[in-house]
């Protein structure tokens, strides 16, 4: 049964564009589980352009639901979340001109450096996703580097436009999804996904987490957070996935 993990890492985009106190994204948390939402998603980056130590601190003290910590391979980053436990760790590839995480992670190039993380990561007790582009060679070297769990990468999916673009991507995510269920992986999904394109990804059998964000906290601008949650659970619901909360 597929569950929504809401990423509130624009929440605190809003904030640190004041340098203020608000919005504060561990109320952002409180919002998107009272909607429903299984888990909360953050991306502590290293330039820290939006969410903080603190935040992902606090909401680790408060969520009563899974904390999913988007994260790079950093020694420093490894730390904070070996001394933090967030439920899980997506290792995520990160550079910092970028407006997002732009690509998947290369698991295959990377797979030593890939396995050294994973193994002080699950010592802690975490579970370790890796972010990657839906391909069979990416998933078998995830879960050779000891990777419980991939996210595959639907920014390609959530850009294409046509309907044979479209149906080209959604065959690469299932493509994907069998590699790594053939490596005995978790299959999560995330990035680029809205109101409008989630139909189609939510329907793809078995995919355990979607991480979304920027979509539910641009809408909750104007319906709330704890509303924009619940219109997309009603969304992954009516494609296949749990029916939301009342
Ligand atoms: N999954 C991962 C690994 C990401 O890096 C991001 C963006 O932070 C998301 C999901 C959410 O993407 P979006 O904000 O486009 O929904």
């Amino acid at each position: 049964m597929s569950q929504l993990n809401v990423n509130i890492d624009h929440v605190a985009t809003l904030r640190q564009a004041r340098l203020v106190e608000e919005p504060d994204p561990v109320w952002a948390a409180v919002e998107c589980e009272l909607g429903g939402a299984a888990g909360i998603t953050m991306h502590l980056r290293e330039d820290r352009r939006h969410i903080q130590p603190r935040d992902v601190r606090l909401v680790r003290q408060t969520a009563a639901v899974k904390v999913n910590l988007e994260m790079a391979m950093t020694e420093a980053m490894i730390r904070f979340a070996v001394q933090l436990k967030p439920d899980q760790v997506t290792l995520v590839p990160e550079k910092r001109r970028e407006l997002t995480t732009e690509g998947g992670l290369d698991c295959v190039r990377q797979q030593r450096r890939l396995a050294a993380a994973v193994r002080r990561l699950r010592k802690a007790g975490i579970e370790v996703s890796a972010f990657i582009a839906p391909t069979a060679d990416q998933a078998a070297a995830a879960a050779d580097a000891g990777c419980q769990a991939v996210e595959l990468h639907t920014g390609a999916y959530a850009n294409a436009r046509g309907p044979a673009a479209i149906a080209r991507c959604l065959r690469a995510l299932e493509t994907g999804r069998d590699a790594a269920w053939q490596r005995n992986l978790i299959v999560h999904a995330g990035h680029g996904l809205n109101y409008r394109n989630i139909g189609p990804v939510a329907q793809i059998e078995a995919l355990a987490d979607f991480n979304i964000g920027h979509s539910i906290i641009a809408r909750s601008v104007f319906v709330g957070l704890r509303q924009a949650t619940r219109q997309m659970i009603e969304l992954l619901g009516a494609y296949g996935g749990p029916s939301g909360i009342e």
